[in-house]
C-alpha cells in the first residue's frame, strides 16, 4: 500500500509571531514524522509525507494512496484536529484514528465531561465561563480548583499557578487564561489531589487496554503533581512513570473500565489516550482524552508506556494502521505481527 502522512510541524508556523510561550507546542517535529514513516516502510508500504496545509488536497489528488495516517492537529479554534479528517471524507480517503465529530468533541474538554458524565464515567465537578464578570463564589465547586483553556492540549495554559487556592488566585488566573488563549472559554474544575494515571486505549470492536503508566514527581516536593507545561518541558529531570502502576486491584479495574467506556462513548478509533486522578478516598476521576496521542519516539507519554511494556514506537504505528485497514476493508488481509 502507499499510505500518506498528515501532520503540521512547529516549523512550519516560524513566521507566526506567538502570542504565548507554548503556542506551537501541540505541533510536531520531523523526526516524529520520519519515525512514523520508517514505521510504515518497515511494514513493507510506501510512505508519503503529505503536511497538514491546503496542499493535501492536491497531494492526494495526485498520488494513488491505500490510506492517511493522520495526526495534523488543525489550526484555528475547537473543531481544527476535525479539519484534515473531514477533508479526507471528502475525498473518500481512508484514514487512521477518530473522526472528525469525535476529534472536534474531545479537544473541547467541557462537552466532552458532559458526554462521559452522561454514560456514567465520573468527572471533576466543573463550570465554564467566557468571562471573568461571570465569576462568582456562589456556584463554584470546592477549592482547590483548576483552570484551564477549555480547548487546548499538550499543557498549553497549564502551569504550576493553574491550580488556585481561593477566589484571588482564581479570578487572576482566569483573566491570564482568558487574555493568552485567544478569548476561549475557561474551564473551571475541581482540583482532585492524588495520583495520576494514563490510560493508552487501542483497537475496535472491541477496544483493548494498551496500558496504563503513574506519572508524579521524580521527588517528593510536597507540592501536588500537575503534568503542567514547565514540568513536560523539563520531564526528564523532574518525571517519575511508572508502568505499570502500583494499584489496588479494585482501582486498577475501575479505571480500565472507566477508559473503556470513555472510549466508546466518545468513539473513539484505532487508538487514544486519557488521563485519570485518584484521590485518598480511592475514587477514580476522568480528567481527559486525546484520540489523537503525541507518537514521538523520544517524548510522548503513550510511547514511554508502550516502551516500558516492551512495545516498540513501530509496533504501537503498526497496530493503529492494522486497526484502520481492518475497519474499511482496504489492503490485503492483515496478519497481525505487531508484538501485542
Ligand atoms: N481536575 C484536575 N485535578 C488535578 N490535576 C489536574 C486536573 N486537571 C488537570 N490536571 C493536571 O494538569 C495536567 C494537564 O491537564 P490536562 O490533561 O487537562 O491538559 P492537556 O494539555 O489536555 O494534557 P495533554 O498534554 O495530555 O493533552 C494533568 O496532566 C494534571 O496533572
Ligand atoms: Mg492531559
Amino acid at each position: 500500500m502507499k499510505i500518506g502522512i498528515t501532520y503540521n510541524l512547529k516549523t512550519d508556523f516560524k513566521n507566526l509571531v506567538l502570542t504565548t510561550e507554548d503556542a506551537l507546542e501541540e505541533f510536531d517535529s520531523e523526526k516524529t514524522v520520519d519515525a512514523i514513516a520508517a514505521a510504515i516502510t518497515k511494514m513493507g508500504h510506501d510512505a508519503v509525507k503529505l503536511g497538514g496545509g491546503e496542499q493535501v488536497i492536491g497531494k492526494i489528488k495526485n498520488e494513488e494512496l491505500s490510506l492517511v495516517f493522520n495526526i495534523a492537529e488543525g489550526v484555528n479554534g475547537r473543531a481544527r484536529e476535525a479539519q484534515i479528517p473531514a477533508l479526507l471524507e471528502l475525498l473518500k480517503m481512508p484514514y487512521t484514528h477518530s473522526d472528525p465529530l469525535t476529534l472536534a468533541l474531545t479537544l473541547d474538554k467541557s462537552m466532552t465531561k458532559h458526554v462521559v458524565k452522561s454514560y456514567g464515567v465520573n468527572t471533576p465537578e466543573f463550570l465554564v465561563i467566557s468571562d471573568v464578570s461571570e465569576l462568582k463564589s456562589e456556584n463554584l465547586p470546592e477549592f482547590p480548583l483548576i483552570v484551564k483553556p477549555a480547548w487546548e492540549g499538550s499543557s498549553k495554559g497549564i502551569r504550576m499557578n493553574s491550580k488556585v487556592d481561593d477566589f484571588g488566585e482564581l479570578k487572576t488566573q482566569v483573566e491570564w487564561v482568558s487574555k493568552n488563549y485567544s478569548g476561549q472559554p475557561v474551564l473551571i474544575e475541581q482540583f482532585i489531589r492524588g495520583r495520576e494515571i494514563t490510560v493508552g486505549v487501542v483497537g475496535n470492536n472491541p477496544p483493548q487496554i494498551l496500558g496504563m503508566m503513574e506519572i508524579g514527581f521524580k521527588e517528593d516536593t510536597r507540592n501536588d503533581f500537575i503534568y503542567s507545561l514547565e514540568v513536560k518541558r523539563d520531564y526528564e529531570k523532574l518525571v517519575k512513570y511508572t508502568c505499570p502502576p502500583e494499584l489496588e486491584e479494585k482501582v486498577a479495574t475501575k479505571i480500565e473500565k472507566m477508559a473503556l467506556a470513555a472510549y466508546d462513548c466518545l468513539h473513539c478509533k484505532d487508538i487514544a489516550r486519557m488521563d485519570f486522578r485518584i484521590d485518598s478516598k480511592l475514587n477514580a476521576y476522568f480528567i481527559e482524552i486525546n484520540p489523537l496521542p503525541g507518537l514521538s519516539p523520544e517524548y510522548s507519554d503513550l510511547i514511554i508506556m508502550a516502551e516500558k511494556l516492551g512495545i516498540k514506537h513501530e509496533d504501537v504505528i503498526r497496530k493503529i494502521i492494522e486497526n484502520a485497514v481492518r475497519r474499511y476493508n482496504i489492503g490485503e488481509k492483515v496478519e497481525s505481527s505487531a508484538s501485542f
